[in-house]
């Protein structure tokens, strides 16, 4: 088994974090890069993260994630929270940042510009949060296999009310909305859950090739 694989057996989503262990500012650093780096629709990347420390913070948060321990107990929490103005202001925006890094000139993206004024700007905030939504699990996922490779645990967690986090966190007034969540830090020693095997669909199930 290549050590890419036999990583992704050896993490699995903590269910108690060893408090006393803090993950590295260097390592933060890793994984946060990890998500910057993440693929999206169009290279639009239609979310923010909050990467939270301060721990009353994390206390006052943890009830609307019906009290699960990680909250708190993990060195950090991400908060993952997509943006309710992907408008034409947005867009702009978007479209600038592609032509200061390429060095390019805007118009060089005139074609990417149309294409998402004709898809994204026109669907109902409905289907943008799925769209937008769809863009931040990418990130999420890379987030957990980019902490298997440096042996770091991660719990990502959709067990918790993203109203509440949204007030607490005051996510409205930036146009977020939180969607997603990831606690990462050490897992406990005690956790019960950190030898069990990996309960997945055989290849048969999971695969059709033509
Ligand atoms: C989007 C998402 C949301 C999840 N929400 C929670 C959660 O709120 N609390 C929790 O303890 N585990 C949560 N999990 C963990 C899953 O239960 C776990 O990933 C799954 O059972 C597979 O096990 P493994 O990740 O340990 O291999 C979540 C996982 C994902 C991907």
């Amino acid at each position: 088994m290549n050590n890419y694989i036999e990583n992704l057996h050896w993490r699995y989503a903590t269910k108690k974090f060893d408090s006393e262990k803090e993950v590295s500012e260097e390592d933060l650093e890793t994984l946060l890069e990890a998500i910057r780096l993440s693929a999206s629709s169009y290279g639009f990347q239609p979310y923010e993260v909050f990467v939270i420390k301060d721990p009353e913070v994390r206390a006052k948060l943890k009830p609307a994630a019906f009290g699960q321990p990680q909250i708190t107990d993990a060195s950090y929490l991400l908060v993952f929270a997509y943006n309710t103005n992907v408008d034409e202001k947005y867009l702009d925006q978007f479209v600038k940042n592609n032509s200061e890094t390429r060095n390019q000139p805007v118009e060089d993206f005139n074609g990417l510009k149309e294409m998402i004024q004709n898809s994204v700007l026109t669907f109902s905030d409905d289907k943008k949060e799925v769209w937008a939504s769809r863009q931040v699990y990418i990130a999420l996922g890379n987030l957990l296999s980019a902490a298997a490779e440096l042996k770091i645990d991660v719990c990502p967690m959709e067990g918790f009310n993203p109203d509440e986090f949204d007030k607490l966190l005051d996510l409205h007034s930036k146009n977020l909305k939180s969607v997603t969540l990831a606690t990462i830090g050490y897992r406990h020693e005690d956790d019960q859950l950190k030898d069990a095997k990996k309960v997945r669909k055989s290849k048969e199930e999971l695969f059709t090739r033509i």
